[in-house]
């Protein structure tokens, strides 16, 4: 694949697509004679540097070259994404360029985030075309799950080769839009930080108030409308605000809120405020000089002052907040009902239906609702009710859901939509139609169809407890009767499983009951063995979250499928303790699976889990051996649970269940390289005496104890771990850890 344009959008196009795995070619203009590729190069430092590639080894796979030397090479892509500079002549001039070379059916997309589509291939040929579309991504590529793609004039098997490569390869949404203005996303979105803001500064209220008014009644993120333009940057204001306004027409509603005129804007920019990433924008936390401030606009003298918190909201609800008689009830008014009358008034023109629009704003914008379903949650016939009382139009969209009693439920989902849902598959929708094979208070077991068994956690972050520990138990009991094969999945989409509950932990060390505690431990090694040993294979489908006795379950499964964004990994050190499930002994054995030395497997093993990373993405996760080199990992978080159901059942023909492992041990050679290390890392600071008495502990459980025998089993060394948890669950200083852990989320260095 190519990607054309290395600047941000384009950079991080090309490093989503090496970090899905794919070989790709990123070019741009052509730099020096000594250095005719500096500007693409330039691109994935950059890249680099911001952490557009899941891991930087994926950097490997994009090849740098510039369009005067290297165009005639984008021959070979099926795929060439233009990303240059937004303008009309510069762009239609390079797809004229890319027509000569590219081999036929290859599909070229578009960046572009304001240019119709009809006008960029205007002269293009047919065959050209229908390869044709656009594909808006956000920015950056790698974080934001929107994909804004307008299929133009392109066939039906172009839509379909895009639409898969952008959900399955790459994880993105899709979100068909028409060939207009800002398409969805930008178009409302801009639109609504225009109301947002403008009517704050007419209305009198502050900045704290009107963030505060906007941000969690109406689920948007916490920035409000001033905190993401000092995010986005206030100096962009002229250049997206003037492009969109210039191409709606003179009767949109975006006219009527027009930033690009308003003397507050203009004056900051006069000033250099631009934001967040410059001197201070609507909020300001330095001084030129450096010293910390808390400071923010006051939006009517243009003038610093003392940040203030605004008052608590008295009210339960938006539309109760839209009644309250003061002035931020006015104001959430008129946000309210401006965002929904001009969503209503634009939908048919600019998407298929109003799930898209809804869609859009919640991924691209990250609000929890979008302005239809804002509508049905405040009322659509209420809103109608107060417009008409104030004189204001009704668009016929908003009247016709007033009269139906909402905008939901609606029409079916279009055939695109359903031909998206089809490869997905979700615990969220098994559990609408079926009744659990088994229920407990913390876990149940499903059947996922074709034999195929999933055990799902439901605690909060789906922590782990006794009753998973059970289910455990049960689901290794139960699939032979009606399934072949199990996996172990999440209805959580922020977690796979956040660790062991604390609770039942504290519960038992405060209660000196070290007997109650061993119990508990080892109850979960015997459980986790169960999984790992069962006659048939058991798969983990892994996302986010997957910590200490979560990474452990993840761990003792056959096989991983795991989205690219997983995070996993051994917190324990933060609460006193090491991992006691068997944390240390597979990662142990995954090392030394990987032909690692006995003192090298245990040194790699303690440096992970004693330095409780938690890795940035599953490619660490695989480097830090937490994912065994053929484990699999997947973009599309959507498509995870499906990956792992026909792995199960690919597995499942002649499975037999590993053998009981041998491990081989460094002891006490290996245990005094792991002292010397402690050592240093107390010598340096980097470790309280607190740490360094966990980090033995561990480093006995890794080398295989007191055993002059240098080889252990597995057994053995999950003992070790029993005993080194009970030991330190004894020292004052864990209990320390884990109460300040639970009540604060934060970690205690003492
Ligand atoms: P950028 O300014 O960071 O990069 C543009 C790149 O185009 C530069 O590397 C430049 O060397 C290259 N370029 C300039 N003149 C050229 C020419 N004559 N021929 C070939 N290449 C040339 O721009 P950015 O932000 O990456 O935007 C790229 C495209 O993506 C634009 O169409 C923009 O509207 C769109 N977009 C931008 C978003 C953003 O947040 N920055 C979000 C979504 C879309």
């Amino acid at each position: 694949m190519t990607v054309i344009g290395a600047g941000s959008m384009g950079s991080g196009i090309a490093a989503l697509l090496a970090s899905a795995g794919v070989s790709v070619r990123l070019l741009d203009i052509a730099g020096p004679v000594n250095d005719r590729n500096a500007i693409a190069q330039g691109g994935v430092q950059r890249q680099l540097k911001a952490e557009g590639f899941t891991h930087p080894g994926a950097a490997a796979l994009v090849e740098v070259g510039n369009l005067d030397d290297d165009l005639q090479t984008i021959g070979d892509s099926d795929w060439i994404v233009e990303a240059i500079v937004e303008d009309l002549a510069i762009k239609r001039e390079l797809f004229v360029r890319i027509e000569r070379y590219r081999r036929k059916n290859a599909i070229v997309s578009s960046n572009t985030s304001t240019i119709p589509l009809k006008d960029l291939i205007e002269d293009r040929s047919d065959r050209f075309r229908k390869n044709f579309v656009i594909t808006h991504f956000f920015n950056p590529p790698r974080r934001m799950q929107l994909l804004e793609v307008i299929q133009g004039y392109a066939d039906r098997e172009t839509h379909l080769r895009v639409e898969r490569w952008a959900t399955e390869l790459l994880g993105k949404s899709v979100v068909a839009c028409r060939d207009t203005p800002g398409f969805i996303a930008n178009r409302i979105g801009n639109y609504w930080m225009s109301v947002a803001s403008l009517e704050a500064i007419k209305s009198g209220i502050t900045v704290e108030e009107a963030d505060a008014t906007v941000g969690q009644p109406f689920g948007v993120p916490r920035t409000g409308v001033f905190g993401l333009f000092d995010f986005v940057g206030i100096n962009l204001v002229p250049l997206v605000w003037e492009s969109l306004l210039g191409m709606l027409p003179q009767d949109d509603a975006h006219h009527r809120h027009d930033i690009t005129d308003n003397e507050l804007f203009a004056s900051m920019l006069r000033r250099g405020l631009t934001g967040r990433f410059g001197p201070g924008g609507f909020y300001r936390r330095a001084l030129p000089d450096g010293s910390k401030v808390d400071e923010v606009i006051d939006l009517q003298s243009g003038e610093y002052r003392q940040r203030q918190s605004p008052s608590p909201a008295n009210y339960s609800g938006l539309r109760a907040l839209c009644e309250n008689a003061g002035s931020t009830g006015d104001y959430a008014w008129k946000v309210l009902s401006h965002l929904v009358q001009y969503s209503a008034g634009i939908a048919s023109e600019i998407a298929d239906d109003i799930d898209a629009i809804d869609l859009a704003m919640r991924i691209g914008y990250n609000w929890k609702f979008g302005p239809f379903e804002l509508a049905d949650e405040v009322g659509a016939d209420w809103i109608v009710a107060r417009l008409e009382q104030e004189g204001r139009d009704v668009p016929p969209l908003l009247r016709e859901a007033a009269s139906r009693g909402g905008f939901r439920p609606q029409v079916a989902p279009t055939t695109a939509s359903r031909e998206r849902a089809g490869r997905q598959l979700r615990l969220i929708d098994i559990k609408q139609k079926s009744a659990p094979i088994y229920r407990n208070a913390s876990a149940s077991l499903w059947d996922i169809g074709d034999g195929v068994a999933c055990l799902e956690t439901h605690t909060k972050l789906n922590a782990c407890d006794e009753h998973v520990v059970e289910a455990l138990q049960e689901a290794v009991r139960l699939v032979p009767y009606g399934h072949r094969t199990l996996t172990v999945g999440s209805g959580e989409g922020r977690a796979f499983s956040a660790g062991a509950k604390l609770d039942v932990f504290i519960a038992h060390v405060k209660a000196s009951d070290w007997a109650g505690l061993r119990n508990f431990v080892a109850s979960g090694q015997n459980a986790l063995l169960a999984l790992k040993y069962a006659p048939f294979p058991v798969v983990a489908a892994s996302w986010g979250l997957t910590l200490g006795g979560g990474c452990e379950l993840m761990m003792h499964c056959d096989a991983i499928v795991a989205h690219s964004e997983l995070q996993a990994g051994f917190p324990e050190r933060n609460a006193g303790i090491i991992p006691g499930w068997g944390g240390g002994t597979q990662l142990l054995l995954r090392h030394l699976e990987r032909g690692a030395a006995p003192e090298a497997a245990a040194l790699q093993a303690f440096i992970t889990i004693v330095g409780c990373d938690v890795s940035r993405s599953a490619l660490f996760a695989r480097e830090a051996a937490l994912l065994r080199p053929g484990d699999h990992i997947l973009m599309s978080q959507a498509h995870v649970l499906d990956r792992a159901k026909k792995l199960a059942l690919k597995l499942v023909d002649d499975y037999r269940a590993p053998d009981s492992a041998a491990i081989m041990v460094s002891g006490s050679q290996g245990r005094a390289a792991l002292q010397a290390k402690i050592d240093a890392e107390l010598a340096e600071r980097k470790f309280t005496q607190t740490d360094a008495g966990i980090a033995e502990e561990l480093a006995i459980v890794l080398t295989g104890g007191a055993s002059a025998d240098l080889k252990i089993s597995e057994a053995t060394m999950m003992a070790l771990e029993v005993d080194a948890i009970v030991e330190l669950a004894k020292r004052a200083s864990t209990l320390a850890r884990l109460e300040h852990l639970r009540s604060t989320n934060k970690p205690l260095r003492n």
